[in-house]
């Protein structure tokens, strides 16, 4: 299994949501967070407005995949994230040992 957490543009969430919704994924997380990438220091258009602070408002979705489906949920995010312009964001992809079903008890690619 694969846990495939990306940070994304907030006004890009409902696209990205309805893309994934239909890729097979059965859950998501989604958290409010702030960052910075390369350009730190650099402003940074966000809602039509220029921040001057070097923290964002970002999106971090945080996926848990089989191993099969982890590549296809990758292209599928940064393919709708994208808007061709800084600040637009990134993905990791970390290895995931263990999954569990909290009502059923069920294990790994099953809990899923
Ligand atoms: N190395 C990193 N480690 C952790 N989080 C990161 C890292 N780089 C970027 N992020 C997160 O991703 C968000 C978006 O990063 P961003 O897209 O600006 O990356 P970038 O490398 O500067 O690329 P670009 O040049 O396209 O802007 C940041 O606000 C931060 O939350
Ligand atoms: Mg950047």
């Amino acid at each position: 299994m694969k846990y495939v957490t990306a940070i994304i543009k907030p006004f890009k969430f409902t696209e990205v949501r309805d893309a994934l919704a239909a890729s097979g994924i059965s859950g998501m997380t989604v958290s409010e967070v702030s960052g910075f990438g390369r350009q730190k220091g650099q402003t940074e258009v966000y809602r039509g407005a220029e921040y001057a602070s070097s923290m964002l408002p970002k999106l971090r979705l945080e996926i848990a995949v089989p191993d099969a489906l982890a590549a296809h949920v990758v292209e599928i995010i940064r393919a709708h994230a994208n808007n061709d312009e800084i600040g637009d964001g990134k993905i990791f992809v970390f290895p995931l040992d263990r999954a569990v079903r909290i009502r059923t008890g069920e294990q790994d690619d099953n809990a899923l």
